[in-house]
């Protein structure tokens, strides 16, 4: 393979990697947006599982958001079982979710506060592994901590450039408030990603909402442009690339 070909790393979500010429580009960062409840959490973790089970690719979920134990719950609903993963040292969880009183993220606050701590532990447990799929679950929390745009567009920068420099393909997700017209936190997080994934849960008549998902931007690759339908089923995220969304 030439120095110039783009190596893609399946997601091996169902219909996903046809939208996106067969998988990420492999030490890319990509961003999965969406209002809350849009299944960001599950496809990012799809990821992982997936990267595990059927890649031989080992995992990192940082989780910045839900506690492990309710992870590792709702992801068994779908037939994924990510203790077993652990044990195997095919997955390791790293859990900075608010139920930990101190972490690297709660430890400084503006204008101390910086991302090292955190880009430490995450490269701790990449080594120990030998990872190569990072998944940082929320970065919307990371993003609260600061107060000017500019410092945390500056250390998202250094985070995501170190963590990926050496292949590493890194999946962030991020909230979009209800009612926000942006991305997220600051926007900033589309600006870094390489690329950005939509997804989508909206109302389209009284009784009924419907998810979709969209490839916003994949630098490098002829990605569709189409708005797909998506639905949450019991193998998890489940992508139709054959079919457009009536919803959006
Ligand atoms: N077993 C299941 N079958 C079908 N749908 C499910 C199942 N479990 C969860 N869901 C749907 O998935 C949603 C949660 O997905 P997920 O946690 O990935 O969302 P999220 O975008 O990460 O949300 P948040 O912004 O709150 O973190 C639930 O609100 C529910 O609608
Ligand atoms: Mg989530």
């Amino acid at each position: 393979m030439s120095n110039y070909t783009i190596e893609r790393v399946n997601t091996g979500v169902p219909g996903l990697d046809e939208l996106v010429e067969g998988g990420f580009p492999k030490g890319d960062t990509i961003l999965i947006a969406g209002k809350a409840g849009t299944g960001k959490s599950i496809l990012a973790i799809q990821f992982l599982y997936n990267g595990a089970v059927k890649y031989g690719e080992t995992g990192v979920l940082v989780t910045l958001e839900e506690p492990p134990r309710l992870i590792k719950r709702n992801m068994m609903n779908f037939g994924m079982d990510l203790a077993k993963l652990e044990k195997e040292r095919k997955l390791a969880i790293v859990d900075l979710s608010p139920s930990k009183e101190v972490t690297p993220v709660t430890m400084g606050e503006f204008p101390s506060f910086d991302l090292s701590g955190l880009e430490a532990i995450i490269m701790s447990h990449v080594k120990k592994l030998k990872a190569t799929r990072v998944v940082i679950d929320t970065l919307s929390i990371l993003a609260y901590k600061f107060r000017s745009r500019d410092i945390l567009r500056e250390e998202f920068f250094k985070l995501t450039a170190n963590i990926t420099k050496s292949g590493v393909t890194l999946l962030l997700t991020s909230e979009i408030p209800e009612h926000h017209l942006g991305l997220g936190v600051f926007d900033v997080e589309a600006f870094l990603a390489s690329g950005v994934l939509v997804l989508y849960n909206e109302k389209i008549s009284d009784t009924l909402r419907s998810r979709s998902i969209e490839v916003l931007k994949l630098r490098g690759s002829k990605h569709s442009s189409r708005i797909h339908p998506m639905r949450i089923t019991e193998v998890g995220v489940r992508v139709f690339p054959g079919e457009i969304s009536p919803g959006v």
